[in-house]
């Protein structure tokens, strides 16, 4: 019986990868956010074992063996994927599930098309006499109709069961609407809507389900958001508001802002990668959700000091995965909504373009946590200083910030220069020490490009690219341009493809824990490498149609001779089969 996705989510997360690897595995930390250990799938002297507690997975650099931790515990206890679960279940204090996974899966997609029913009634509220007071709002907050259309943002009217009583003429239950979260149970046993006299802003996965919604009331008063509870298809931590239209922005980054109203005034003004955390301060997993479109971020929060704290928060979180960090200083306005309507998109554009770089942003964040008039603190600033300036790449970039940090302490730069000299050399030190260890590792498998890896290597690359865009954005598994998958010439990469697509195309999710029981070790490793691999998506579609173009070619080649001589040793096999 396959286990729901659900259950499979609460216990991934319950049992947290760096917990149940160290049961095993001696890990050490080192420089960076993985853990490293001796691999326990192969011999070996010098750790090349990883363990990623942001992405939770594993990964072996001299054996290739990776996956999550469901993986982990099949290939270490021998155990099949049943089995796997039940043991992590148990480790987790977790129960089995009885539900059958049917059920679970229809309980679902009822619910995300009671969403998107909900949405179109909040939409067409707007076109209604009762959709006036909305309208007014709108326009008073510059919100246009295309935005409007684009974002389907809507209205919950000012009445009690507006909305019960349509969807109940479409057929959903009271039930069905509490689940949804779009009902409330009131004293005397009946049901009324959630959101009521608020502008209503759908929350849309990246696959495009209506998924949550985030109501907020027109003009003043409390509260001013009201958000969809976490229900069977909304999880905030994991979402991300406008990501789905962000994430077709060929901008190259994303600007992580605050509130959904900043979002949706900086798409209408030509930002289209503008996203929002959903009333949350940013989540790892939004995080890393983030890193499978860009590997750039830019945070225009409030300029207020819970924006400002926010930011810093982000930057951490962001930094760990890899992404490039900027962060807008936006002078002279409380949020990007307000400094677009005071002083125009062009401005936006320019700050966009100059946003202030991590660097001058974590300086000035180091500066705020000391009163440098006492010299006991001011010691501290300029060690914590100078070493943020020391790690910096470039020796013109260091002297800068050498000259600022010097400037901001009131002390002679010569003294900063000669301090950050000194760090940096006992940085390289150490990051020497590290190169070395790394170099003498045995059996490091490096992919150097040129060495040939599939039996027909630019068909096998092409088919790594169809699976890497469709781990990207999961909403073109509908695409009609699809190969069937006896095109693939790699049988694991055309298993991994047809496990993925069923998934994505019956709503479901994909992650190493639901891919544990159908992917064998060998291809979950393939999998893990393929969702590593960088992959910029400026337009995943163009990328995808380019991937089965070449795909074809190479299928066209492989059953065409391919030049004469060819054609002469063809014709002589001919010949000798026909004796002749
Ligand atoms: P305005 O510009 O003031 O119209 O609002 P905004 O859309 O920019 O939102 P704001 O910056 O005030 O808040 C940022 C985000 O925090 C919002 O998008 C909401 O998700 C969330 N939020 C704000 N106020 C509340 C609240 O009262 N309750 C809840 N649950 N969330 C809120
Ligand atoms: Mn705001």
């Amino acid at each position: 019986m396959p286990f729901p996705e659900t259950f499979l989510t609460e216990l991934t997360e319950r049992s947290d990868i760096v917990d149940v690897v160290s049961g095993y595995v001696r890990l050490s930390k080192r420089s960076g956010a993985n853990l490293f250990g001796l691999c326990p799938f192969h011999s070996e002297k010098t750790p090349s074992f990883s363990v990623s507690p942001d992405k939770q997975i594993y990964h072996c650099f001299g054996c290739g063996k990776g996956g999550g931790v469901i993986n982990f515990i099949m290939e270490i206890e021998n155990l099949s994927f049943p089995e796997a679960v039940e043991f992590l279940a148990k480790r987790a204090g977790m129960a089995l599930p009885e539900e059958s996974n049917d059920r679970e899966s229809r309980k679902r997609s009822r619910m995300l098309a009671l969403n998107k029913d909900a949405a179109r009634f909040f939409y067409e509220q707007l076109s209604t006499p009762a959709g006036a007071p909305a309208l007014a709002y709108m326009q008073r907050r510059g919100i246009g109709p295309v935005t409007a259309k684009n974002f389907g943002v809507g209205f919950a009217p000012d009445t009690w069961d507006s909305l019960v009583k349509a969807m109940h003429a479409k057929g959903y239950a009271d039930l069905e609407l509490f689940d949804a979260g779009l009902a409330r149970q009131g004293k005397s046993g009946g049901f009324y809507d959630t959101f009521r006299n608020r502008l209503m802003f759908p929350v849309i996965d990246v696959r495009g389900n209506v998924i949550g919604f985030s109501g907020r009331i027109l003009g003043d008063g409390e509260p001013k958001y009201m958000n969809s509870p976490e229900t069977l298809v909304f999880n905030k931590s994991r979402n991300l508001f406008a990501l789905n239209l962000a994430k077709k922005s060929k901008s190259g980054y994303i600007i992580l802002a605050e509130g959904n109203i900043d979002v949706v005034s900086m798409h209408q003004a030509g930002f289209d990668s503008a996203v929002a955390s959903l009333g949350t301060s940013l989540t790892p997993e939004q995080a890393r959700l983030l890193s499978r479109f860009t590997n750039e971020v830019i945070i225009a929060y409030d300029n207020d000091g819970a924006g400002k704290k926010a930011a810093q928060r982000a930057i951490g979180i962001l930094e760990k995965l890899d992404l490039k960090v900027r962060v807008l200083a936006m002078n002279g306005a409380k949020d990007p909504d307000e400094f677009i309507r005071t002083k125009g998109p062009a401005a936006f554009r320019n700050l966009l373009e100059g946003s202030e770089d991590q660097v001058d942003y974590r300086l000035r964040g180091v500066l705020e946590k000391y009163d440098l008039s006492q010299d006991a603190q001011k010691v501290a600033f300029l060690r914590e200083a100078t070493e943020l300036v020391a790690r910096l790449p470039g020796s013109a970039e260091r002297e800068v910030y050498a000259m600022r940090v010097a400037t901001l302490a009131g002390i002679p730069a010569d003294a900063v220069t000669a301090e950050v000299k000194q760090r940096r050399k006992r940085l390289l030190r150490s990051a020497n020490r590290e190169t070395e260890r790394k170099q003498t590792r045995p059996g490091r498998i490096t992919e150097t490009p040129g060495v040939k890896r599939y039996e027909d290597e630019a068909s096998g690359m092409a088919e790594e690219g169809i699976v890497r865009v469709l781990l990207l954005d999961g909403a073109l598994a509908g695409s009609s341009a699809l190969p069937p998958p006896e095109d693939f010439t790699v049988p694991e990469l055309r298993h991994i493809y047809t496990e993925i697509l069923a998934r994505l195309r019956g709503g479901g999710e994909i992650s190493p824990a639901t891919l544990g029981g159908v992917l064998n070790g060998e291809e979950m490793s393939l999998l893990i490498r393929l969702q590593e691999a960088p992959l910029a998506a400026a337009n995943s579609e163009r990328a995808l149609n380019d991937y089965i173009h070449k795909l074809y070619e190479c299928k066209e080649l492989r059953q065409k001779p391919s030049g004469p001589e060819d054609l002469l040793a063809l014709q002589q096999k001919l010949r000798e089969r026909k004796g002749y």
